[in-house]
């Protein structure tokens, strides 16, 4: 990598988790925009799941994923082992203090912490110019972009359009795990989404009259529980009391034992 850079070449890095699905397609798309040589790397990190995540039944296929980023042109794929990213001994980690303890950070404790360390460990071992992430996963671009700019880490972070199946439910390496019936009913996490947009868009300000909208629309569906439906202020994704333009929707739901995600922005 150091060579190419000597070179004069730009890399762009697209971290995964790995079994590719059209939306990481995207990213890769996208990252080849921005740079010369494209590195996809692949790692399902033991440090960003809890102790009773799905860490072990998280789904695997490194073949079929080469072989993807073979027919996109990506340049090299870094798949490193668990031993490699975690020798034994390590006891600096990456931490953020506010926007990492919203949301996502209060139902996952520590898994933004487990994220920006493998993020940051990422960027320094392949010393991209970009680096691509999703916007479906919004907080955590967040989190890397605020992680960036705090650290002082030489690298510009470029969100790629989350993709959405035909239905509109967000592509995910999850939804492998729901069933034709949770499918179906995760659709109440798109439509819950698009009842706040609606409401926004009929002049409603109050958050809390959208929220409990939401919460509404997904637990009409029998077998979905609603971990977070609300408005967030972007700037410190605190809850908001008033909507505003550029306010994000985001909401987490369970279908069985699947955790789907998925986010909009007020306005967009
Ligand atoms: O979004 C993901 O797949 C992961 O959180 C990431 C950014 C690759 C870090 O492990």
């Amino acid at each position: 990598m150091v060579d190419l850079k000597r070179r004069g070449r730009t890399i762009s890095l697209v971290p995964t988790m790995g079994y590719l699905h059209e939306g990481h397609l995207s990213l890769i798309r996208l990252a080849k925009q921005y740079a010369d040589f494209v590195v996809v790397s692949i790692f399902v990190n033991p440090l960003q799941f809890g102790p009773t995540e799905d860490l072990d039944a998280y789904p695997r296929d490194l073949e079929r994923d080469r072989e993807l980023c073979g027919s996109e042109g990506v340049d090299a794929v870094f798949y490193p082992s668990v031993k490699e990213m975690f020798p034994p001994g390590r006891t600096v980690f990456v931490e953020e203090e506010v926007i990492s303890r919203r949301l996502e950070g209060e139902c996952r404790p520590g898994h933004f912490m487990g994220v920006l360390t493998v993020v940051a460990k990422l960027l320094n071992i392949i010393q991209p110019d970009s680096a691509v992430f999703g916007k479906k996963d919004v907080q955590q671009l967040a989190l890397i972009a605020k992680m960036v700019a705090d650290l002082n880490i030489p690298v510009e972070i470029v969100a790629g359009d989350t993709v959405r199946e035909p239905d509109g439910l967000a592509m995910s390496s999850r939804n492998r795990y729901l069933s034709e019936d949770e499918r179906e009913e995760a659709l109440c996490l798109r439509r819950s989404l698009l009842e706040a947009e609606r409401l926004f868009a009929g002049g409603e300000r109050d958050a809390t009259v959208i929220n409990e909208a939401m919460k509404a629309v997904i637990e009409q569906v029998p077998g979905a529980r609603t971990d977070y439906a609300a408005v967030i202020d972007p700037s410190d994704w605190s809850p908001c009391e008033n909507a505003s333009c550029g306010d994000i929707v985001a909401a987490a739901i369970r279908i069985g034992k699947t955790r789907l995600i998925d986010n909009i922005v007020l306005g967009d």
